[in-house]
C-alpha cells in the first residue's frame, strides 16, 4: 500500500492538488474521497474538474440531492456524493456500473458508504481538519491505476 500525505493551508491549495490529479485521470479511474463534513472533498473535486478542463463556468457542488453530477471535460467526470445513502451499500446494488465501468472517471464523495467495496485500482484521498484552514490530505493506493496515479502525482 503506497501512501503519500501532504498538508494544505488554504482552500486554494486543496483545489490545486485536485487540479494536479484531474490532469492525470483517464477513463475507468476511480477516486474515493473520504473525510468528515467540511473537510474539503468538494473543493478538491472542483480542482479535479478544472484539471480535466471542465468549463470553469460549470459549478462543481456536492451533488447531495442528485447523488451524481456529470461534467464534460477532456473525459467525462462522474461526481458522486453518497452522503445520503443510509448505510454501507453494496456497490453492485447502486446501479452505477455504467459509470463505474464507463468512459469517464469516477470521483466519489463519502466513499466510506461503500465500505470494503471499492474497485480494484482505486485511489483513496482522505481529507481531515488539521486546525484552522489547514487540511491533511492523504493519498493511498494498493495497485493498478491508483498506484500509477500516486506515482504520477508524487514522482520519487
Ligand atoms: N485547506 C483547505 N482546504 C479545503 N477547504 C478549506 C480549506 N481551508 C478552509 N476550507 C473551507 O472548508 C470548506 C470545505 O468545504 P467542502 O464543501 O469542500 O467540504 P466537503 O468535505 O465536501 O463537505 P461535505 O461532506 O459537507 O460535502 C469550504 O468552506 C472551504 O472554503
Ligand atoms: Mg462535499
Amino acid at each position: 500500500m503506497g501512501v503519500v500525505t501532504v498538508e494544505t493551508s488554504s482552500e486554494r491549495e486543496t483545489v490545486e492538488l485536485g487540479e494536479r490529479l484531474g490532469r492525470l485521470l483517464e477513463p475507468g479511474d476511480f477516486v474515493a474521497l473520504v473525510g468528515e463534513l467540511g473537510a474539503g472533498k468538494t473543493q478538491f473535486s472542483k480542482g479535479v474538474a478544472a484539471g480535466l478542463a471542465v468549463d470553469p463556468g460549470t459549478p462543481v457542488t456536492s451533488p447531495t440531492y442528485t447523488i451524481l453530477n456529470i461534467y464534460q471535460g477532456r473525459i467525462p467526470l462522474y461526481h458522486f456524493d453518497l452522503y445520503r445513502l443510509a448505510g454501507p451499500e453494496d456497490i453492485d446494488s447502486l446501479g452505477f456500473e455504467e459509470y463505474f465501468d464507463g468512459g469517464g472517471a469516477c470521483l466519489v464523495e463519502w466513499a466510506e458508504r461503500l465500505e470494503g467495496e471499492l474497485p480494484e485500482g482505486t485511489l483513496t484521498v482522505s481529507l481531515s481538519h488539521a486546525g484552522g484552514d489547514a487540511r491533511t490530505v492523504a493519498f493511498a493506493a494498493e495497485s493498478g491505476r491508483g498506484a500509477a496515479l500516486l506515482a504520477g502525482l508524487f514522482p520519487s
